[in-house]
């Protein structure tokens, strides 16, 4: 049977359940995007990294597996991690997960890369300060002032989310430097950090995550970020912290530099609630999950935007709307993008079959998205005084919303029937 829900361009794998993109770098000209993968089943019970490479960042080939949980400390799997190239070696850092009578303990590991996909494990790996519990994951590198730094998701022994600092000289001996940030806003746990370098000005994305402790359980997580500096090995944010999307699926992003100098995000495109991940239509055809599109991060006046990637608006179907308070699209079967300035702040506009709506009312703008599991809507406030242009990416199952060039990103997944 035909799959209309198969995305031409959001990453998604052929079989088996895609969460975190990981170790995204450009090595040789050539675009690595590794994932969390269980190429075994449509759940989290195994973690191995998968790859996906690109000469252009829109035509991708699946290498398939790439880093497997096969020795004693990453046995229970291979979690979440970053990379970065050195001496001409590409240099990948993710969590190992190797249970101790039932117990989560976790190691900080490093492989290493000539050029082959063949990604060779250094023997041993950094284990936990006694600070914190072992919730202590997600390695990022960053070169900062000459120095190779390691940050890493944490949660304290007080239960605190924070995130910890490594710092190396060579990118083998790493000394441990105490909390980069810690804040009672980092809820319960932090998972996934990323620094993204604007010179004086930092970036620091964070996923905060409400828990409950016993039994230990997620509540719930988002993706945010502060602007801020760098003072030594402590982070000094200068705003609260804000969203990075929106909408209704984002998670784990992550961000790297490309040969152009271009940062640029990907992130997991999925926080479906239990039954929508039950009731996930690509179940059917033996996958789960995709990757939301790159796009360009960029900080102006203080203000983090977030674009799409010129390869993709030349790549798609473009259709541009002026002036006009409403907009009826349905579903085709391509990559579309449209583009508006609505006429004022009363519009509405219909997208995927109704599947998605995005509501101007009473000075309020809703965006609204059918729950394919309940068959009801979802509603999500926008928060923005005023929209002055959408540009509407829209994929077969997933679509992203770009609000004022990018000052506020609206993520979702959708399926039509
Ligand atoms: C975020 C996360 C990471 C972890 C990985 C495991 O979605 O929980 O913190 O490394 O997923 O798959």
């Amino acid at each position: 049977m035909e799959n209309i829900h198969k995305n031409i361009l959001h990453l998604e794998p052929s079989r088996g359940l895609l969460n975190d993109p990981n170790g995204l770098v450009q090595f040789n000209g050539k675009y690595y995007v590794f994932h969390q993968w269980n190429r075994f089943g449509l759940d989290h019970s195994y973690k191995e990294w998968g790859l996906f490479t690109s000469s252009d960042l829109l035509h991708w080939h699946h290498e398939g597996s790439a880093i497997l949980p096969d020795s004693m400390l990453d046995k229970d799997g291979i979690y979440s991690g970053s990379a970065t190239v050195a001496n001409d070696q590409l240099h990948v850092f993710f969590t190992g997960n190797s249970k101790q009578n039932g117990q989560r303990k976790s190691y900080q590991r490093q492989a290493v890369s000539n050029g082959n996909f063949k990604l060779i494990k250094k023997e041993k790996g950094l284990e936990t300060p006694d600070e914190f519990t072992e919730h202590f994951c997600d390695p990022y590198i960053i070169k900062n002032n000459g120095e190779w730094q390691m940050l890493l998701g944490a949660q304290t022994k007080k239960y605190q989310g924070a995130i910890a600092i490594y710092t190396s000289p060579d990118l083998y001996s790493w000394d441990y430097r105490g909390i980069y940030f810690g804040n009672p806003i980092l809820d319960q746990m932090c998972e996934c950090p990323n620094l993204v370098d604007f010179g004086e000005e930092k970036v620091l994305l964070v996923c905060p995550q409400k828990r409950q402790i016993k039994p230990d359980k997620d509540i719930s997580s988002y993706s945010g970020y502060f602007i801020g500096r760098q003072n030594k090995y402590r982070f000094l944010p200068e705003n609260r912290i804000q969203k990075l999307d929106q909408g209704f699926d984002f998670y784990a992003p992550q961000v790297f530099t490309d040969e152009k100098g271009r940062k640029i995000m990907f992130a997991w495109m999925s926080r479906m609630n239990e039954s929508q991940e039950q009731q996930c239509p690509t179940r059917e055809y033996g996958y789960i999950h995709c990757l939301t599109l790159p796009r360009k991060l960029v900080l102006k006046k203080g203000q983090l935007y977030q674009k799409p990637l010129e390869e993709y608006r030349n790549a798609a179907k473009l259709e541009r709307h002026f002036r006009e308070r409403e907009h009826e699209f349905q579903m085709s079967t391509d990559f579309e993008i449209y583009e508006m300035e609505p006429a004022d702040n009363d519009f509405k506009v219909e997208l995927c079959n109704k599947n998605i709506i995005i509501e101007y009312k009473d000075g309020q703008p809703w965006l609204k998205r059918k729950d394919w599991s309940s068959n009801n809507y979802e509603q999500k406030k926008i928060k923005i005084s005023a929209i002055n242009n959408l540009s509407i990416y829209c994929d077969c199952s997933a679509i992203e919303i770009f609000i004022n060039d990018g000052q506020i990103v609206m993520s979702a997944r959708y399926f039509c029937f």
